[in-house]
């Protein structure tokens, strides 16, 4: 069983974060997104891993290198455009041979790793086994039909839902997926639709199975979902305190606090993560809050947030929640007047101010 995983795709629902780094870098609860995918593979007992990449991004096998440090060895794929993932199916098939495979989606986070899944594939001998989850918004998703227990239909993102079960990105297949990919024709948005290679094997009669996740699973397209992935990893975090906290600070919760960090006169409420050399000085940090390494938060309230390296929050009047802020950001009470307020801000940045 060898493992094929995505790194590349436009991203664009996550910009403006996703013009300057690959969204599968993003951290949630201070671990890079891949690094998931690439543990629940290892931990499942798969040695070989192939990676998707988009044309000339050498940022994921900066990040990875190997994969000797996941117990993989990775070999790096190159999309020339991301023509779609039964695309990135069809140019895997040299890396794969005449293994099977799980095919695993990189923006996908889910809780209990994938061995349940590889094993119900073995168990029911199928040709293509997906994973499929229960979702309150089906239309954005491939959507099984399933009756008796048996899937007889996959639709892309259906205006009309014939159930709520959403084909997450989780699919272990065996060989004839190579066939299916090489049959399909591209969609209407011009992409190669895993969808209607699995619709192609159904059509073909091959024995198409699939597990419900019954924890959870998040799909990390947009903005708010990196948030919730990151509150769900956070909701399963341990204690852990190798930062100073002086005696003005009040700690509750399970909080981790990486080395060289200092919290004074502050409160944080987990669970919290905050990473190496951090300056927590007069603030606030609550529930579901992700500190990356670097970042100084003098004087402000945050929660419910994810900071990516070295940013800074200093004397921000408001509490500061839901919010995503890249590295190197900085959010500064103004020190001069005119007191307003003044932006240096990327392209499509997102702001709310009262
Ligand atoms: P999507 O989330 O469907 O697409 P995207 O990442 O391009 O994002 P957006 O819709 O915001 O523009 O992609 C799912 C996963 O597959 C993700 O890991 C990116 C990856 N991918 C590829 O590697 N190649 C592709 O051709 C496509 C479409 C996606």
């Amino acid at each position: 069983m060898k493992a094929l995983i995505t790194a590349g795709g436009h991203g664009t629902r996550l910009r403006p974060i996703t013009y300057t780094q690959n969204k599968h870098l993003i951290p949630i609860a201070n671990k890079l997104m891949l690094a998931y995918a690439l543990e629940y593979a290892s931990d499942a007992g798969i040695n070989e891993a192939g990676v998707i990449i988009n044309k000339g991004d050498k940022s994921i096998a900066d990040a990875f290198g190997d994969g000797d440090s996941f117990g993989l060895k990775i070999e790096y794929i190159e999309q020339l455009e991301p023509l779609g993932l039964a695309h990135v199916v069809k140019i895997a098939e040299p890396f794969i041979g005449s293994d099977s495979f799980i095919f695993y989606l990189g923006d996908n986070i889910l809780v209990g790793g994938i061995q349940k899944f590889i094993d119900d594939f073995t168990t029911n001998k199928s040709n293509c086994h997906l994973v499929l989850s229960k979702v309150p918004d089906p239309n954005r998703f491939g959507v099984a039909d399933v009756q008796d227990g048996k899937i007889i239909g996959i639709e892309e993102k259906p205006d009309n839902p014939k159930s709520e079960l959403a084909v997450t990105g989780i699919y272990v297949y065996d060989n004839h997926i190579f066939e299916a990919v090489n049959n399909i024709k591209p969609s209407a948005r011009g992409e190669l639709e895993i969808s209607d290679a699995h619709q192609y094997l159904l059509n073909k009669g091959y024995s198409v199975t699939y597990s419900e996740i019954t924890g959870w699973w998040k799909d990390t397209g947009k903005p708010s979902d990196l948030l919730e992935a990151n509150r769900l990893v956070l909701d399963n975090i341990k204690d852990e305190r190798k930062g100073e906290i002086d005696a003005h600070s009040t700690i509750s919760g399970r909080v981790v606090i990486g080395k060289g960090s200092q919290v004074m006169n502050s409160n944080i409420r987990g669970p919290v993560i905050i990473g190496e050399n951090v300056t927590i000085d007069g603030a606030y940090v609550g529930p579901y809050t992700a500190i990356g390494d670097g970042c100084t938060i003098i004087s402000s309230e945050i929660e419910y947030s994810i900071l990516m390296n070295d940013c800074s929050i200093n004397n921000i009047s408001r509490r500061i929640e839901a919010s995503l802020l890249g590295s190197d950001v900085e959010l500064l009470r103004s020190k001069s007047k005119p007191f307003t307020h003044r932006f240096i801000i990327g392209d499509q940045s997102r702001i709310e101010i009262d």
